[in-house]
């Protein structure tokens, strides 16, 4: 099999993970890393056992010998970023949130499919053995059909209003930074709600410290949802069917066990292998869909991503939060 060479765009915290996740994947190598300042990009290329180096991202996509970018910014540049490696045919590992809304992440959909160039949105979680595992229960029909979702995020974040967690210039807000997890939960396992209700607590900065949303389904399924900066909540989720529940103790979206409960019978602890890094999964899907010649992955598909953004603008909407681009 070939070796997909990646580059890095945005060399800050999630990307030293990536970087270490690299190898773990097989049939992935770093090549290049870009930085708005030549010193960081260095840096962490010598951290991360040498690659080419450049002083800025658009020199990075234009480099023909990168097949893969990896785009770790804050949000708000996601889209821009992603369509300028999209527009050079590069495969795109686009970090959560895809974009800051909808309309930006047709726009990225619509340019990998002019440029035929891979796009997916690095909702790593989705890649992990648990929601593997998870997923094949509940489609063998092992916890019945499912009634209910609760799912939360939430940690205390120090308010700085220049952080990319409140500047909205940054895409500031707990629903894009964390919301996203549990709603990712929720939109995999049930589908694209009927109705939202959502109540939040904006921050000095106006983006959400807080948001609650309730997700309803007209056939009687709901789920709620919670994010928050605020203060450290108990990272759990929990799925309830009609003859058993799934739940996920802490960290939920990250955990190589969780909890199968039937009635009457004694609660069983499904234990899955343990994790390295957590971001092998998501790279060898990469690899795996370009090896099939795909421009999006049939378990993070664009559609999926699409469905999650305008989902978080119509919660943004009700609870106030808008960015400059909406
Ligand atoms: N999958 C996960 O588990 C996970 C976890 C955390 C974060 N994330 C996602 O990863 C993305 C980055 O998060 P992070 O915590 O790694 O961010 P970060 O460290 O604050 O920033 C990442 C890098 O973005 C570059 N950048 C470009 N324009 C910038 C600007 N105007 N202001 C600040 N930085 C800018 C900077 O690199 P240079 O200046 O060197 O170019 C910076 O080091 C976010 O979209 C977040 O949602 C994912």
């Amino acid at each position: 099999m070939k070796q997909y060479t990646w580059g890095i765009i945005g060399p800050g915290k999630i990307a030293n993970k990536f970087a270490l996740a690299l190898p773990l994947a097989g049939n992935a190598i770093l090549k290049a890393v870009a930085s708005r300042d030549i010193t960081r990009a260095k840096t962490f290329a010598d951290t991360h056992g040498g690659a080419q180096t450049y002083d800025s991202y658009k020199k990075l996509a234009a480099d023909p010998s990168i097949d893969a970018v990896y785009i770790a910014t804050p949000h708000s540049y996601h889209a821009e970023y992603g369509l300028l490696c999209l527009r050079h045919g590069k495969a795109v590992l686009c970090e959560k949130p895809m974009a800051l809304n909808g309309a930006q992440v047709s726009e990225m959909i619509a340019a990998s499919r002019l440029h035929h160039a891979f796009l997916m949105e690095a909702m790593w979680t989705c890649f992990l053995p648990l929601m593997q595992r998870i997923t094949d229960m509940i489609d063998a029909g092992k916890i019945g059909k499912i009634k209910y979702i609760r799912a939360d995020f939430g940690f205390l974040a120090p308010f700085q209003p220049t952080s990319r967690l409140f500047d909205l210039r940054l895409g500031g807000g707990s629903l894009l930074d964390i919301g996203i997890y549990p709603l990712f939960l929720c939109l995999h396992l049930l589908g694209r709600p009927d109705n939202i209700r959502a109540a939040g607590y904006l921050a000095p900065t106006g983006s959400d410290e807080s948001c609650n949303a309730l997700l309803t389904y007209n056939d009687g399924r709901s789920a709620v949802i919670t994010s928050t900066l605020a203060c450290q909540t108990s990272l759990t989720a929990e799925i309830a069917g009609t003859e058993g529940a799934i739940r996920i103790p802490s960290p939920w979206y990250k955990n190589d066990r969780f909890a199968y409960l039937r009635a009457g019978q004694p609660e069983e602890t499904i234990v899955l292998e343990p994790m390295v890094n957590g971001f092998e999964y998501e790279i060898r899907e990469v690899t795996r869909c370009l090896e099939a010649g795909l421009i999006e992955s049939p378990s993070m598909s664009h559609a999926f991503s699409l469905t999650m953004s305008r989902t978080m603008d119509e919660i943004r909407r009700q609870i106030g939060v808008r960015y400059a681009v909406d």
